[in-house]
């Protein structure tokens, strides 16, 4: 369902869940309850905002995003689904999977007895998504919006035979300055270097960013902690369901290549993903379901 009408017929809750249009036809939902405001695009099933009660956002968005059918927001949470990274055999498929370039389906809105509100949202196989994955399955994104922020993709698979997948939630997380913040939780851990042989380990419990950076953790499945001084903040970055965390930052020359975020946007955003992938694909036989979730929140 997109349409504007139907869904605040369906889904709004007055002064909880409202529904905004983009240009595109591109259709926002909006959660506003005492806890905090987050937005959530139907287009990817992407959470784009979580602000909570009078703070900055602690999700990062792009000034420069598009809002395309087709092309990927830049921001917030995006779902890559069903594969992370470039796709293993066919480079003309969609870097991190089509979940991002594909309208979800929103299926309940609900407020919870503690005043948390409860989002889902489904992608369901179809002639669409068979045009890049053979299977059938569906993939729901729970979101529940709190003090916390909970995120679960959970992918069902619907098929009569076994499939494999990898994905991630590939948060953006706003920050003051990425020269200024340090990511606790990842020391000693093992990565792979994105395009690189060999496996690395980080001997230093902090981590400082001073350059690009892109770096897979495995068999991690550590809390981590972003310090931002200036910001005056601790995001806690906790998740299940997932063995590796991805590091990523594109620093200047990277960002300066990207024309959907500005050429200085490196400065204030740190991707933390809660990735499964490499040693840590997920194999499901026919009806079984796997969940990967973030929960972020935030220490002052
Ligand atoms: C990260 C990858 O997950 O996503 C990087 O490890 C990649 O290699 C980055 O550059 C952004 O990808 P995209 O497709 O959103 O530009």
């Amino acid at each position: 369902m997109n349409n504007l009408f139907e869904l605040n017929e369906k889904f709004s809750m007055p002064g909880v869940v409202i529904f905004e249009k983009r240009t595109n036809n591109i259709i926002d939902l909006l959660v506003s309850n005492r806890y905090a405001d987050a937005r959530i695009c139907l287009y990817g099933g992407q959470i784009t905002s979580f602000r909570p009660i009078n703070k900055p956002d602690i999700l990062w968005m792009s000034s420069n995003s598009n809002f395309e059918v087709g092309k990927a927001i830049r921001g917030g949470i995006p779902i890559c689904f069903p594969w992370f990274g470039p796709h293993k055999t066919d480079n003309k498929k969609p870097q991190h999977g089509f979940g991002r370039l594909m309208s979800w389906d929103l299926t309940e809105t609900a407020v919870m007895p503690n005043g948390e509100t409860l989002i889902r949202l489904q992608l369901r196989s179809s002639e669409a998504t068979k045009l890049f994955w053979p299977y059938n399955f569906i993939a729901e994104i729970k979101v529940i919006i709190g003090k916390m922020l909970k995120a679960t993709l959970k992918v069902t698979n619907t098929s009569s035979g076994h499939f494999e997948y990898t994905c991630a939630l590939h948060t953006y997380y706003n920050i003051s300055d990425i020269e200024a913040i340090t990511i606790d939780g990842l020391g000693g851990a093992s990565y792979y270097k994105h395009g690189e042989p060999g496996d690395f380990k980080q001997d230093s419990s902090l981590l400082e960013i001073h350059k690009s950076v892109d770096r897979h953790y495995h068999d991690t499945e550590a809390v981590c902690i972003i310090s931002d001084s200036s910001f005056g903040r601790k995001i806690h970055v906790d998740k299940s369901g997932s063995k590796v965390t991805t590091v990523w930052n594109p620093w200047m020359e990277g960002s300066a290549k990207m024309n959907d975020m500005p050429d200085d946007a490196y400065k204030t955003f740190v991707c933390i993903e809660a990735v499964n992938s490499f040693d840590d694909t997920v194999n499901l036989k026919p009806g079984e379901s796997h969940e990967t979730s973030v929960i972020i929140g935030m220490e002052e």
